[in-house]
């Protein structure tokens, strides 16, 4: 393996535990982490780290040359929620990044490209059970759009200039190294620390909103899988659907009793519920499993007993118990 990995993004909820993964596969100095500020002091020093905005398409070019970097995985982008509060710096956000490292590929400069797509692509107008990997998409949010814009400009640099990019439809993705910033799916992360740390957790969706949801080592082992399968398996090349779970915080606050009985969830939906509702309840991820050989791994119950043995009490907790 003689590939040389650039990560845009690596300090976020994915790309932190990305890194991670693909310096154990590929070895720390094939695997070059940036992000727009420094993160974690321990991950950075485990291998190279580089300062670039995503949006500079110059600098993301410098890095390429410097490191002969041959893969490039785009992890920097707006959530839903807070894209919702700036739509316009969110659409050159999310926009700019993808078609500076397409255009990368186009020229040669890159040979592979993975950028996440996301189950916002589907809107009100989309089935909401076992939504199908082709149906309608009609997102109502800015970062809906950006994600179908940007599919479509992911196939359309494949179909013209052979460009090798590949893409996945994640849903809410749950993991305990690193929070998530401003999406709609947040809730199913906050509710195991506050769960841990409080005992309680205020809800800001309703207790039956159910949405599609994955545990973080799934996410990163189909990032990968999908990255290393042959050229000849991708069959889409807008993005794959892709799903492990469904539930709501009803259900989750559930699942999290059986360990913490003294647990209380209330609720108190505000603008993001609007969101939720608006997106896919159970999604359809066969062709993933058909093509490339998808399977996930862990459900709410494998999950939810990972997530409260892995977050620790806070130093404050601590010092409450002592
Ligand atoms: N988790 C994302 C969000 O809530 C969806 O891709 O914005």
């Amino acid at each position: 393996m003689n590939d040389t990995i650039l990560i845009l993004g690596a300090c976020g909820q994915i790309g932190t535990e990305l890194t991670q993964k693909l310096r154990k596969i590929y070895g720390d100095q094939q695997v070059i982490a940036s992000d727009i500020r420094e993160g974690q002091k321990e991950f950075l020093n485990s291998g190279p780290f580089e300062i670039i905005n995503a949006m500079d398409k110059d600098a993301i070019l410098e890095v390429v040359k410097k490191y002969k970097v041959t893969q490039v995985y785009l992890m920097a982008a707006m959530l839903s929620a807070t894209a919702e509060k700036v739509p316009l710096k969110a659409w050159d956000l999310n926009m700019q990044s993808l078609l500076h490292v397409l255009e990368l590929a186009k020229d040669m400069h890159i040979k592979k490209v993975y950028w996440p797509s996301s189950i916002a692509v589907f809107g009100s107008t989309s089935p909401k059970i076992n939504t199908p990997q082709q149906t309608i998409t009609e997102p109502s949010t800015v970062y809906g759009i950006s994600k179908v814009s940007g599919e479509h400009w992911c196939n359309y640099y494949h179909n013209k200039y052979g460009v090798d990019v590949r893409s996945l439809r994640y849903p809410g993705i749950i993991s305990w190294k690193t929070k998530p910033g401003g999406g709609t799916t947040d809730y199913a992360v906050d509710i195991y620390f506050k769960a841990k740390e409080e005992g309680a957790y205020e809800c800001f969706l309703g207790e039956d909103t159910n949405l599609p949801m994955m545990y973080m080592e799934d996410a990163i082992n189909a990032t990968i899988q999908i990255m290393q399968a042959p050229q000849e398996n991708i069959k889409i090349r807008t993005s794959y659907n892709l799903a492990a779970m469904s539930f709501t915080p009803k259900v989750i606050a559930e699942e999290i009793q059986k360990y913490i009985p003294e647990f209380k969830i209330t609720y108190a939906p505000d603008f993001r519920q609007e969101i939720a509702d608006s997106w896919p309840q159970i999604i359809d991820d066969t062709p993933a499993r058909e093509d490339w050989g998808w399977k996930h791994a862990f459900d709410l119950e494998l999950m939810t007993k990972e997530m409260l043995r892995n977050i620790q009490p806070t130093t404050n907790e601590l010092l409450k118990v002592l």
